[in-house]
């Protein structure tokens, strides 16, 4: 029998994120538009006797260890619709920053899902999947699907896009994390009395994204959470300056914040703005990536 099995995760940048106004449970529908990009967690689940979770990497300090981690959660969950205890032990190998707006806990909840579902032969159905990984978080799913995709509802109700080349990205990750329900919280604040329109995804970026063509994308890229994410760590916006002026085609805070992405011409483009970034001395660690890549992949086990 299987006793253990690693799943690879990849993070996300969104190039569009449209925002509704808040919704009576609280959330806000969205037209998200999500890529996934090569920096990767990796999930490794073991049969063990009770459940428990570990980290390693930079941020690993950060990242909590009971039943609110998703990768717990996605183990209990599965184990519950299956009647399997989820006796594992789930090992993260974190290189995804955390509270950083580029998925890396659901990246955490979909690699767990996948890797408990191949280590108990328990072989759910893909929509089953992405059901418990909605019922986990707004982005899980795509973590799990991967590529990019337009995510509707609050980001859960996923369709595939095409993707007609790679995009080389830099990331800049902030000192400090920011917390997604904050975030939202400034949008509405900011936003207090204002009639904000139903958010509907962009065919100019749509279309950019088919075409593989980087300065389309870079004059259609938005994110509507980006003036809340400044509001509350005005210090993004130098970041956000210093790419610009390194040659980055665009510059904008990823999801929630606070790492900031700089969509970059090509990898030689994207090393000199990382390179500017690094020396700026206002990011804490800076990392290029391109995308798409593919979702949750079961690695040799
Ligand atoms: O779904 P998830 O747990 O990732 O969401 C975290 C928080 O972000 C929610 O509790 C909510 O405050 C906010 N959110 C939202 N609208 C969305 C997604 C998330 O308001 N579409």
């Amino acid at each position: 029998m299987t006793e253990t099995v690693t799943v690879r995760v990849p993070a996300k940048v969104n190039v569009q994120l449209a925002v509704g106004g808040a919704r009576p449970d609280g959330f806000h529908d969205l037209a998200n538009v999500f890529l996934a990009v090569g920096l990767y967690d990796e999930v490794t689940v073991t049969a063990a006797d009770r459940l428990s979770v570990t980290c390693s990497g930079p941020d690993a300090d950060q990242v909590p260890l009971d039943a609110t981690n998703l990768a717990a959660r996605a183990a209990i969950e599965l184990g519950r619709r299956y009647g399997v205890d989820p006796h594992v032990h789930i090992h993260i190998a974190k290189d995804i920053p955390v509270a950083g707006g580029m998925a890396g806990g659901s990246a955490d909840g979909a690699g767990a899902l996948l890797a408990c579902d191949t280590l108990w032969g328990t072989n759910a159905s893909r929509e089953e999947l992405l059901d418990i990984c909605a019922e986990l978080g707004s982005d899980v799913p795509f973590s799990l699907v991967g590529g990019a995709a337009l995510g509707l509802g609050r980001g859960e109700r996923l369709r595939a896009l095409d993707v007609g080349g790679t995009f080389h990205w830099v990331f800049a990750m902030a000192g400090r994390g920011l917390s997604t329900p904050a975030v939202f919280r400034e949008f509405d604040r900011m936003n207090e009395g204002v009639r904000i329109p139903e958010p509907v995804a962009s065919q100019e970026l749509l279309d950019a994204l088919a075409k593989g063509d980087a300065a389309a994308l870079a004059a259609a890229v938005s994110n509507d959470l980006q003036p809340a994410a400044l509001s509350l760590f005005p210090e993004l916006a130098e970041t956000l300056a210093a790419g610009r002026a390194a040659g980055a085609l665009v510059a904008l805070v990823s999801g929630s914040g606070p790492t900031t992405a700089f969509l970059a011409r090509d990898p030689e483009s994207a090393a000199k703005v990382a390179e500017a970034l690094s020396a700026t001395g206002t990011c804490r660690t800076v990392r290029t990536a391109s995308g798409a890549v593919p979702g949750a992949t079961v690695l040799g086990h």
